[in-house]
């Protein structure tokens, strides 16, 4: 079976790319499930319901999120009532959001969930090994089919989560950093790995946010608001093929949708959609 994570969405320009491609990308590459990864939906920064029931209309299966999830609060409504939302699981028990989720693959199958947050650079929060020992723990004993996001800036970190996987989860792949890193590999055990997926969202910018704003504030140290930027509008992503029965990974790709890619993919879906009712 096939799973798919895509890097952080950014603003509007993020989400619509998201919603213009996902039916194509799932029909194209006979994908299972779709997680995204939404913590920069709204303006850059946190994901509102609007934006929630947005992405899952187009497709979306599970949504993780990470540092900015709070940043709107209207989601703890959401994170609070909806299965295919995780808050990361490393955040206290008071925080809202459940810990992960299992959610049902378009072939049937059973699939978990997990965020977890680094404490290289970020905020601190609690220990992401010892979490991720007691969500896996946790999970029904029927689930093998694994998918870990964690949501850090340093590599070594993570590269060492999947390390610490290995075997254990069927995919351990990175977010937060907006820049993707070309080592994605199926580790030993069997754990599909990669630093970091990269940005959903305009690439003519510093991380999604428009150069001129971040300049301003880095030269004169006056604070703007970093808007999100427009151009270079991409979509990338992670696909992996895990074995159902095993829950180990045979295979690692990364994808890397322009604009012009995502027009042409979602014309030949609805060519071929046509073409199938008539
Ligand atoms: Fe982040
Ligand atoms: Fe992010």
């Amino acid at each position: 079976m096939r799973l798919l994570l895509i890097g952080d969405i950014v603003g509007k320009p993020g989400r619509q790319i998201v919603v213009h491609s996902v039916a194509g990308l799932v029909a194209q590459h006979s994908i299972d499930l779709v997680v995204a990864n939404a913590e920069n939906c709204a303006g850059g920064s946190g994901l509102t319901p609007a934006n929630y029931r947005e992405l899952i209309a187009a497709g979306v299966d599970c949504i993780t999120l990470g540092d900015h999830i709070y940043r709107r609060r209207e989601i703890n409504s959401i994170l609070q009532s909806e299965a295919n939302i995780v808050k990361p699981a490393n955040f206290p028990a008071e925080a809202p959001g459940r810990e992960f989720a299992v959610v049902r693959a378009r072939n049937g199958v059973d699939v978990a969930v997990i965020s977890l947050l680094g404490r290289v650079f970020m905020r601190p929060v609690d220990c992401p090994w010892t979490a991720a020992d007691r969500v896996l723990a946790a999970l029904p004993s029927d689930v093998k089919v694994i998918l870990v996001d964690f949501h850090a800036e340093a590599t070594s970190d993570k590269q060492l989560m999947g390390r610490f996987l290995d075997g254990r989860a069927s995919a351990v792949l990175g977010t937060h950093t907006h820049v993707p890193t070309a080592d994605e590999t199926i580790l030993a055990g069997g754990t599909a790995f990669q630093c970091d997926v990269g940005m959903t969202g305009p690439f003519d910018s510093v991380l999604g946010r428009r150069v001129d704003n971040v300049l301003e504030t880095t030269l004169t140290f006056n604070p703007t608001h970093f808007d999100v930027a427009t151009g270079d509008v991409r979509l990338l992503a992670t696909l992996v093929d895990v074995d159902p029965e095993t829950g180990r990974a045979s295979a690692i790709q990364r994808i890397c949708l322009t604009q012009a890619d995502a027009d042409r993919l979602a014309a030949a879906h609805r060519a071929s959609k046509a073409s199938s009712k008539s």
